[in-house]
């Protein structure tokens, strides 16, 4: 097509842009007269266009009506139509706003009176599926979905050419330093003026550095979250539309994911390593090249504040545009988070991202080592990592936070420091002789790590802490230039590098500011017992915290080096760069030797090397909140069971076929808690087995093999076990797979089953006829097994009176009730220690593990002596570890602490109070179905429409993630995995109850489920 017009925008001849002031009437007219189609016009927010969406007769969207800005030319407009097909031809995955055509293919494209002088419009495709405006927080994978679709579009373009991308537009970051410079003006405030003038000053000069090698193309430049259309069939937001091609222009390439990074950047929650995702996966598909990711961050940050400079001159010239108005808060919220941390942070953080990390780096080896006169051997490493024993006994969150006292108090170290660990665990070192103990450079450590934080702390250590057991002096190393003097304080220019010496504040320096020293020359003397600081960071770089956090350290360790050689120690060996490789090692190793069935919780797991009461550790130093671990009641390593176990692995462990007291003492204490006629315990290790023995114990006394089980119900792994499990997530072929001698009555489930409600008094009488019509059919149940509290469902009780109904028939054919009390048992529901109690029913047989042992494998089978004895007739039973001294060491221990610290107590408690907190949010979610569950056994359903039921699935996999990174470990359950188990250690206090509600209802909000 020839180029009538080769005008193009010149934001520097001219500036002001207002969007041409077309209404929708003459939208209408123009769109029947030029180019073809009678339609509806709705306004369409723009900041440089007028644009509308036609709608016919019926209100279905037909197209985009486009009146460009009068200021571009028909080249421009051209060229953007032509980008728009090569995108389309380029990825027929993508949905791309084309121009739409005639019959006879020619663009449905004309130049019209705009009011503000002729202007191209045209129709571009519809796309439907609303964008990713708005403040909802973007989850990992619609980050990296957006990396992806820039990078589609930056490969799609790469070789285009055009007269019409030959522009000289504000938005092309190339002339990011004069459009800053000459709108700046505009931003009315000093102080924000000045931040946005130091910023771009800064990442200008970056930019500079490289420039020369970064490519030049066509790109579209705008693919922010308003430019990206959501996909219409999928829950989550992800990309797979672009539209709006109106800034296209040649260009750095890099800028094209400079821009998108920026747009997420005012989302809910997104801090800057949250775009990370994005880097990748736009790397992954269009490698950047070490300049490119050296430009990559600077560049957002000249994106940012060309945001709000020109914000700020379009809310001037144009008043009236709302969409230019209402962008002022958000632009300014991408420029504070893209100026969060120093640009050399970012910029570091990136190239790890993109594969190009510096590798750790270490100070050389010393003239004179920095401590007078100490050999290595007198220096002793103290450990403060979440794996070092000086760790254990909850000794990180301050000595007086052991499990002591009642455990309902709420727990007074909520959010609170402690460096007393740290003192405690240098004496210790120290006691050993040493002259002065160190911590490693590069690590995380769980010293001063607080509990209940929705952020994760600053953990990583960047430079040596010192805590000398005697007087020292320090020397300078090596000829050295004295930056700053001052009590507490020494900064010396050595060997290319900032050298930072931190001790007490009562001590003086031996040397004056812009002293030039010799190697050798005293610097101060550190006083013995006051910990000092030593640290190393680049000449030209910014000041270092003395730890960061896990997620910026790639970032900031890189501005640093090991200041161990200086002490004339060797380098730490693995720094906080490697740490996170490491974990990613070990999870490829796990992947190698288990089967894909063997899964791990969530795609890029913490690994957790800690647990403290109901707190799970990271290896990075993050304290997790644990919802999910109901083997845990009395919460993690409780020094009762600690001991007890200790105790007896000392003294005996063998099998119980040996005659000793702890065996006899436990299966006591376990029979005394169930009702007659329920005397006669089996000790095996795990539910399965329970569940196993249990089945074949009715066999046995009842002689029948047929087996009556409640659907979607889940009861363990083993042949027997697993044959009565037909919940879909553990097994998608479950019903099909049965065999024989398992039939199955419908999942009783009152909230989303077949009966809801006060219908749900049904299922008991159709659970008879089954049981009947077996019996009917000769071959009559030998037994009935159940939870007695629906776990599978998200801790649902059954019906009032279902087990009773069911009970009675299956024993009227002479078989028997097996209860599964694996979840539901031990004092989880509150108000009963055991579920049949809530049904009001006595089974046969009763089956349980899971809390017995707080973590230690045990599991339990109680029943009659009758029953017990007809075993004997059909089968052997001999556990090895079942009942062995430690086992039942741990089960009495367990008993003991669930009676002393009142835990059934605490679970009606802060169990009430958590589900009334969770109510409370169903009122403002509507997401939020329902609150199932008794004491800490509670269930929350996530719906799409509270009238169909339609589960939430992939939005409650989106929120578990989300909680994670808000310092909650909770998952999913339920036959559609919309269910958030709520099962935390019973030593859960209110403070960590209300953490989580407010945790839950952020997340919610920031998720876009709020009204
Ligand atoms: C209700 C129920 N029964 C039995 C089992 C099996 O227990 P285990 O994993 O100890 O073998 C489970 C485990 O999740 C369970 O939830």
């Amino acid at each position: 097509m020839p180029h009538a017009d080769h005008r193009t925008v010149d934001f520097f001849a001219r500036e002001a842009l207002p969007a041409p002031r077309t209404t929708p009437a003459e939208a209408e007219l123009l769109a029947a007269r030029h180019l073809g189609t009678a339609a509806r016009a709705e306004a369409l927010g723009s900041q440089q266009d007028a644009n509308f969406l036609l709608r016919d007769g019926d209100g279905t969207a037909l197209a985009v009506l486009k009146v460009a800005n009068p200021a571009f030319g028909e080249a421009e407009v051209e060229a953007q139509d032509a980008a728009a097909d090569l995108v389309a031809a380029a990825h027929p995955g993508l949905r791309v706003a084309t121009v739409l055509r005639r019959p006879d293919g020619t663009p449905r494209r004309a130049v019209v009176e705009s009011g503000s002088g002729p202007a191209v419009a045209r129709l571009l495709r519809h796309l439907p599926g609303g964008t990713l405006s708005g403040r909802r927080h973007l989850s990992p994978g619609t980050v990296a979905a957006t990396g992806a679709v820039a990078a589609r579009v930056s490969t799609a373009l790469r070789d285009f050419r055009h007269p019409g991308l030959e522009r000289v537009l504000q938005w092309d970051l190339r002339h990011a330093d004069r459009v800053v410079e000459r709108l700046a003006g505009h931003v009315t405030e000093p102080e924000r003026r000045a931040a946005v003038l130091a910023a771009t000053a800064g990442a200008w000069s970056r930019v500079q550095e490289v420039a020369a090698a970064l490519p030049v193309q066509a790109v579209h430049l705008d693919l922010t979250d308003d430019n990206l259309v959501r996909r219409p069939d999928s829950p989550l937001p992800v990309p797979d539309g672009v539209i709006d091609f109106g800034d296209l222009t040649a260009s750095w390439a890099v800028s094209e994911l400079a821009v998108t990074l920026s747009s997420l950047l005012h989302h809910d929650g997104m801090e800057p390593h949250h775009v990370l995702p994005a880097v990748r996966a736009f790397h992954a598909l269009r490698p950047l090249s070490a300049e490119e990711a050296a430009a990559l961050w600077p560049l957002v940050v000249l994106r940012a504040a060309g945001l709000v400079v020109s914000g700020r001159q379009q809310a001037a010239v144009d008043a009236d545009n709302a969409y230019a108005t209402g962008a002022l808060e958000r632009e300014w919220r991408i420029f504070e988070q893209a100026t969060r941390l120093p640009l050399p942070v970012m910029t570091h953080l990136v190239a790890d991202a993109a594969g190009y990390a510096a590798p750790p780096t270490a100070a050389a080896p010393p003239a004179h080592p920095l401590l007078r006169g100490l050999a290595p051997d007198r220096f002793a490493l103290l450990d403060l990592a979440t794996e070092s024993d000086a760790m254990d006994g909850g000794a990180w969150l301050g000595a007086d936070s052991p499990h002591t006292g009642t455990t309902h108090t709420d727990s007074p170290h909520a959010g609170t420091t402690h460096t007393g660990v740290e003192r405690r665990a240098a004496a210790a070192v120290l006691a050993g002789g040493a002259a002065v103990a160190r911590t490693p450079y590069g690590r995380a450590r769980l010293s001063r790590t607080p509990v209940l934080s929705a952020v994760s702390p600053a953990t990583v250590a960047t430079g040596v802490d010192l805590w000398p057991g005697e007087e020292l002096p320090a020397q300078a190393p090596g000829a050295a230039l004295v930056l700053t003097a001052a009590p507490g304080l020494l900064e010396l220019a050595y060997d290319g590098r900032v050298l930072v010496l931190e001790f007490d504040a009562a001590t003086r320096p031996s040397v004056p500011v812009g002293a030039e020293l010799r190697g050798g020359e005293e610097l101060v003397r550190l006083p013995a017992g006051a910990p000092a600081r030593l640290a190393l960071r680049a000449a030209d770089g910014p000041t270092v915290p003395a730890l960061v956090r896990p997620e910026y350290a790639a970032g900031w360790l890189p501005l640093t080096a090991d200041p161990a050689p200086l002490l004339g120690l060797d380098a730490t060996a693995a720094a906080t760069a490697t740490a996170r490789t490491e974990r990613a090692d070990l999870l490829a190793r796990r992947a190698a030797v288990f089967a894909t069935v063997q899964e791990h919780y969530y795609a890029e797991p913490p690994r957790i090397e800690r647990g403290w009461r109901h707190h799970l550790v990271s290896t990075d130093g993050r304290a997790y909140l644990d919802i999910v671990n109901n083997v845990t009641p009395l919460g993690h390593a409780h020094p009762s069971v600690e001991r007890a176990v200790a105790r007896q692995l000392r003294r005996l462990n063998t099998n119980s076929r040996f005659h000793y007291a702890s065996v006899v003492e436990f299966t006591e204490r376990l029979a005394a808690l169930l009702p007659d006629p329920l005397d006669t315990v089996f000790l095996v290790n795990s539910g399965s087995e329970a569940v196993d023995l249990g089945l074949r114990l009715a066999a046995g006394a009842s002689g029948r093999p047929d087996v009556v089980a409640v659907r979607e119900a889940y009861h363990g792994w083993t042949y027997a076990s697993d044959a009565v499990s037909t919940s879909l997530q553990d097994n998608p072929n479950a019903l099909a797979t049965r065999p024989g001698w398992v039939h199955t009555v419908d999942s009783p489930n009152p909230y989303r089953g077949r009966h809801r409600g006060a219908d749900a008094a049904r299922y008991a009488p159709e659970a008879v006829a089954v049981v009947d019509a077996l019996a009917a059919a000769g071959r009559p149940a030998g037994a009935f097994v159940s939870e007695t509290f629906y776990g599978n469902a998200g801790g649902v009780a059954l019906p009032d009176g279902y087990l009773a109904q069911v009970y009675a028939a299956v024993r009227r054919h002479g078989g028997l009730a097996v209860a599964d009390e694996v979840q539901a048992g031990y004092g989880r529901l509150g108000e009963w220690f055991w579920g049949f109690e809530q049904q009001r029913v006595v089974p046969d047989v009763v089956c349980v593990a899971k809390a017995m042992g707080n973590g230690h494998p045990l599991g339990a089978v109680v029943t009659t002596r009758e029953i017990a004895e007809r075993y004997r007739d059909q089968g052997y039973f001999f556990s090895s570890t079942g009942g062995s001294p430690v086992s039942s060491a741990v089960g009495l221990a367990v008993l003991d602490t669930l009676r002393d610290e009142d835990l059934q107590g605490n679970a009606v408690r802060v169990g009430g109070h958590l589900k009334r907190r969770l109510r409370a949010l169903a009122d403002r979610y509507r997401i939020v179905g329902a609150v199932h569950g008794s004491g800490l056994y509670l269930g929350l359903e996530l719906v799409r429409d509270r009238a169909t039921l339609e589960p939430a699935t992939e939005e409650t996999a989106e929120l578990c993630d989300r909680m994670l990174d808000l310092g909650v470990v909770v998952q999913p359950t339920g036959d559609h995995l919309n269910v958030l188990k709520i099962k935390p250690p019973l030593c859960l206090d209110t403070a960590a109850a209300d953490f989580f509600a407010d945790t839950l209802d952020l997340a919610l909000a920031q998720l876009g489920h709020g009204a």
